[in-house]
């Protein structure tokens, strides 16, 4: 057995940015009510015509140069995405064709914020028992068409990005060391999008009610989250055998700054052992964690031998949290 680690890293946006400020001229909101409740001054805003997979494409590019890869040694590509470019096909197979991932098979994972970890989670496993030696996780997000900007409570918190890791072997103690994902349908509608799938279709009547875009119960989720990214957290650190000392970098989901301050506070991890790039990005979903890791690769925030924790929540519900050493 091997382990499996990350050997390259990629991210990509938007040109387009949507302040607060822009957000005060569309719904009844302030620049310090968002930045007091969420952190958020900013996110990345796709433009008509943008889609998900082009950004996708662009991070899973990057990544392979960094691992110094070509698309042909990748054999399996999970995209991780909850704002596909089509329902049919996949946005991991159309990722794949327009990589030239000629030996790969792309496939997307439904699992909103915690899509990454669950793309870690599938593939690591494949890599450690030698079923494949390469793979590619993306998590890619247009989630600005999604939101309903006639709804204050959803349009401020959520952006558009992609990053993207290549998963290979790495020696024996570095990788992931813990890793794994939970679920809770029972949460559905605390975070969801009814319209358009095959319970109520496309209709006038969808339309009309905007069942096309996010409907969130803010204040319900905020207390989920918070619990089962600790609980899940401590759990990986005991099954890896570390506490919360050893760990040199929390990289949380990020949803809400104050969701990452809680989280943290329950962990009993100082803030500079807790990444946020919330207020220049916003909720990325399934994108956030690797294009954290990845800024935190570049800016040297994540060295050779870190060990770095990784915990998301999202809509289904649906969380986890992966322990590597880098
Ligand atoms: N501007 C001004 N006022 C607002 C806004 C806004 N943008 N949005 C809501 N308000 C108002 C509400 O109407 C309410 O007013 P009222 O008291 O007169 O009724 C008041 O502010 C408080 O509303 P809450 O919803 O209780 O505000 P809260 O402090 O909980 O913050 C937020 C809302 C930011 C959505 C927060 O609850 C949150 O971040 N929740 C977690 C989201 C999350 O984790 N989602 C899952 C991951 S994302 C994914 O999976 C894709």
């Amino acid at each position: 057995m091997v382990n499996a680690g990350i050997v390259g890293m990629g991210h990509a946006y938007p040109s387009g940015v949507l302040t607060n400020a822009d957000l005060e001229k569309i719904v009844d909101t302030s620049d310090d009510w968002i930045t007091t409740r969420t952190g958020i001054k900013q996110r990345h805003k796709a433009a008509e015509g943008e889609y998900t997979s082009q950004f996708g494409i662009k991070a899973a590019q990057q990544a392979l140069d960094r691992a110094g890869l070509k698309a042909e040694d990748i054999e399996i590509i999970v995209c991780a995405t909850t704002t596909p470019d089509q329902i049919m096909p996949s946005t991991g197979a159309l990722i794949q064709a327009e990589l030239g991932a000629t030996n790969a098979a792309g496939m997307d994972v439904f699992a909103a914020c915690s899509g990454f970890l669950y793309g870690i989670t599938m593939v690591e496993s494949m890599i450690r028992t030698g079923q494949i030696k390469n793979a590619l996780i993306i998590g890619a997000e247009i989630l600005t068409k999604y939101v309903d900007y006639t709804d204050r409570s959803t349009c401020v918190i959520f952006g558009d990005g992609a990053g993207a890791a290549v998963l290979a072997a790495v020696p024996e103690n570095k990788g992931i060391l813990a890793t794994k994902i939970r679920s809770d349908g029972c949460f559905e509608e605390q975070l969801y999008a009814p319209g358009g799938g095959t319970r109520l279709g496309t209709s006038h009547q969808t339309i009309d009610n905007r069942d096309h875009f996010f409907k969130m119960k803010g204040n319900e989720l905020f207390k989920i989250a918070v619990r089962s990214m600790a609980e899940i957290s401590k759990e990986m650190l005991d099954k890896a055998g570390y506490t919360v000392d050893d760990v040199d970098l929390v990289i949380p989901h990020q949803a809400n700054q104050r969701i990452t301050d809680a989280v943290a506070s329950r962990l009993n991890i100082p803030e500079e052992k807790v990444y946020s790039n919330i207020a220049e990005h916003g909720n990325t979903s399934s994108a956030s964690i690797p294009i954290a890791i990845d800024e935190c690769v570049q800016s040297g925030k994540i060295k050779a031998g870190s060990l770095v924790l990784l915990t998301a929540f999202g809509g289904g519900a649906t969380w986890g949290a992966t322990l590597m050493r880098f």
